[in-house]
């Protein structure tokens, strides 16, 4: 949650009734480490107070053009050039209209003209003012100009209506803010991730898992999407919640999450955390196995092996980028580093599972990556989703070097 540390942001409130949530919105971008000025036209305040933006803001309001007092604090032009960031929250359909046309007749427009920042519009309005053709016109020339537009969200107005036009949540564009100072190390990059267990089944009641929570795959789903990535997450059956901005594909089986993935290629980067059966019953009963109610005999189940997924992909013609996980008991960096070679990877992340503070079902993880030099990485234990972020960090930076 760093990541808008010492980052500079002006924060624009247009005059709309959404302006309330702008005090909460410069709370969260101070929380997230930002640096907030905070600029509002005449319309906004009426709305909210300019003490109550200095207070959560830590600095002067700037609110007129044409105050000397202000000028001879931080001019307007000193402003545009301090700024990282200028985010627009609320956007009026006035607003936007005036940035279409360029105006520069209050403290905001001309800071919009004069910066060479980033600048994200959050709109909000009535449903009918945003789906009228004009404020659609202008919001896609906005957005060929390179304005980033978040939102309008679609719920209840404070006028009565349903529909889309709500400015989006504090915490929501806050985050979004931070997405767009993120540091996109795999934009551009289509990533394969496999993550839980595989469920082999006996008969239609039966199966054979194991004890894979999935955590670690999503972690790094989620890490991949936030750098930037196209992400698919081939899943066997897990309780998690799909990351924002990931394709998720569920499967049962071995084979299934093998089929799954194959669809799923090309892929620049294959990781493969999924905890597949190494073996699977030779045949899956249509009914379900009934005990012999004559017998005291124990039952025999022939297992045989499944498709090794990520062998299987990291031997393909257009083989992508291979990342393979060894979960071991002990002799780790020994077994690691075999499979390494036997699956034809790239890297391997060896992780303990006999420590069971990390690992299988837990929340933290801890990991030595192990590449085709033999050069080892170590990651000390933390969350899995900081363990992820690290590990993404890691293949960006290994997949620019092959
Ligand atoms: O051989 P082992 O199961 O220890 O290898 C673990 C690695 O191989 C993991 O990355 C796992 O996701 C992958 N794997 C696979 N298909 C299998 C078995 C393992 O993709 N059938």
């Amino acid at each position: 949650m760093q990541r808008l540390f010492q980052k500079r942001i002006i924060v624009g409130i247009g005059g709309g009734i959404a302006a309330y949530k702008s005090a909460e919105l410069v709370r969260r971008l101070r929380d997230l480490g930002a640096e907030v000025h905070v600029v509002m036209t005449r319309g906004a305040r009426e709305f909210i107070t300019p003490l109550t933006l200095q207070a959560l803001s830590g600095n002067p309001v700037h609110t007129d053009l044409l105050d000397p007092q202000a000028e001879a604090g931080m001019g307007h032009i000193e402003l545009a050039r301090w700024a990282d960031l200028v985010l627009i929250a609320p956007c009026t359909a006035d607003l936007m209209s005036r940035l279409v046309q360029g105006s520069a007749n209050d403290l905001l427009t001309t800071l919009v003209l004069a910066t060479d920042a980033p600048i994200a519009l959050a709109p909000a309005m009535n449903q009918a003012m945003w789906a009228d053709s004009a404020t659609q016109t202008n919001a896609e020339i906005l957005n060929q100009r390179g304005f980033k537009l978040l939102g309008p969200s679609s719920g209840i107005q404070a006028c009565g209506d349903i529909g889309l036009g709500r400015m989006l949540e504090p915490e929501l564009l806050a985050q979004n803010a931070a997405d767009l100072f993120a540091h996109k190390a795999l934009t551009g990059k289509h990533i394969l991730i496999t993550a839980g267990p595989t469920r082999e089944d006996i008969d239609p009641v039966r199966y054979i898992t194991n004890h894979s929570s999935g955590k670690m795959g999503f972690s790094l789903a989620e890490a991949a999407a936030e750098a930037g990535a196209r992400v698919t997450l081939v899943s066997g059956p897990v309780h998690l919640v799909t990351p924002d901005r990931v394709e998720r594909i569920d499967v049962n089986s071995a084979r299934d999450m093998l089929a799954a993935c194959e669809a799923a290629m090309p892929c620049d980067v294959l990781i493969a955390a999924a905890a597949v059966a190494d073996y699977r019953p030779e045949t899956s009963a249509e009914k379900k196995l009934k005990k012999d109610p004559n017998s005291a005999d124990g039952m025999t189940l022939k297992l045989i092996r499944n498709p090794d997924i990520l062998a299987t992909l990291a031997q393909r013609a257009d083989r992508p980028f291979s990342v393979g996980f060894a979960a071991e008991t002990h002799n780790l960096l020994e077994y690691a580093a075999c499979k390494l070679r036997d699956k034809n990877l790239d890297l391997i992340v060896a992780n303990d599972v006999a420590n069971t503070s990390i690992g299988f079902n837990s929340d933290e993880n801890a990991i030595t990556v192990i590449d085709r030099e033999q050069q080892q990485t170590s990651f000390p234990q933390t969350s899995k989703s900081k363990i992820a972020r690290q590990l993404i960090d890691f293949i960006a930076t290994h997949i620019h070097k092959v």
